[in-house]
């Protein structure tokens, strides 16, 4: 029997109107995404990623179709997830506890229950130590770490993830990849992933969601059958005919180049 969706896109379009014309940036996105479940979007640049993220938190109004949350359609901002970025942003005069409390403060909740929750994250993602730290002391990908943090201090349902490696060196890249999974591990929120990384997706995805170039529309979803934790130096055989079957069917859209 198949679990209710948490999140519905049904053919959902977006067209920018500038002042130079129109951009389809994506159409025909019918998507549904379970409650607890890890989806993986990849595609080219410019084929609409950002675009339906943004549409899914309420941040980019929608040109045609219908998306909803928890049974609710989104009309405007939600509040009830987190979002990771590409560029972490920290607040340069606040400790790393207090970036990630940040959310604490802005919802108004309070401190003494939320603090433990920001200083367990912090230890998971490897940080403990670096609580009273600033930011200018941290690395790229610690800097990466805290916004990840900070993006599930609240306790939110879903988690929203856009390039959140995009800036880092393929080490770190691969270090935060195993962040994310045990956080996920620990507390199954639902989560849309996306990359331009095939391996990285099917690394961390029960599902991956192919997207062809602009106007990007689904070409593929593929169900990620590995068992976790997953770790990239000890993945069997089928890891590498998940990422070789997402390549040729870039190679087949005109998609050479991925990563
Ligand atoms: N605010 C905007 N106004 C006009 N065009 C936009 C805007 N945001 C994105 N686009 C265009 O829409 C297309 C898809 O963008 P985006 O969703 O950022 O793609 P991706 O994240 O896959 O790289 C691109 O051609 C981009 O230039
Ligand atoms: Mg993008």
């Amino acid at each position: 029997m198949a679990a209710e969706a948490y999140i519905q896109l049904d053919d959902v379009s977006k067209v920018y109107r500038a002042k130079a014309g129109q951009v389809e940036a994506c159409g025909e996105i019918n998507l549904d995404i379970r409650e607890s479940e890890f989806v993986a979007i990849v595609g080219p640049s410019g084929c609409g990623k950002t675009t339906i993220l943004k549409m899914v938190a309420g941040l980019q109004p929608r040109s045609s179709g219908s998306i909803t949350v928890g049974g609710r359609s989104v009309d405007r901002p939600q509040t009830d997830l987190g979002i990771v970025f590409q560029d972490a942003i920290l607040l340069d005069w606040r400790s790393v506890l207090d970036n990630v409390m940040l959310q604490v403060d802005i919802r108004n909740l309070d401190r003494a229950t939320y603090e433990p929750i920001a200083r367990h994250l912090l230890e998971l993602t490897g940080l403990k130590g670096f609580e009273h730290h600033k930011p200018f002391e941290l690395s790229g990908g610690m800097r990466q770490r805290v916004s990840i943090c900070r993006a599930l201090v609240h306790d939110p349902p879903l988690l929203l993830m856009d390039e959140p490696f995009g800036a880092l060196d393929a080490l770190t890249r691969e270090q935060i990849s195993m962040d994310i999974q045990r956080v996920w591990m620990e507390k199954r929120k639902t989560a849309l992933f996306i990359t331009h990384s095939i391996p990285e997706a099917v690394l961390l995805a029960d599902r991956v969601v192919v997207m062809s170039p602009r106007p990007g529309r689904i070409v593929e979803i593929i169900d990620i059958d590995l068992p976790r934790p997953r770790k990239l130096d000890s993945m069997p055989e089928k890891f590498s005919e998940y990422t070789g079957r997402i390549r040729s069917i870039f190679k087949a859209s005109g998609v050479l180049a991925m990563d």
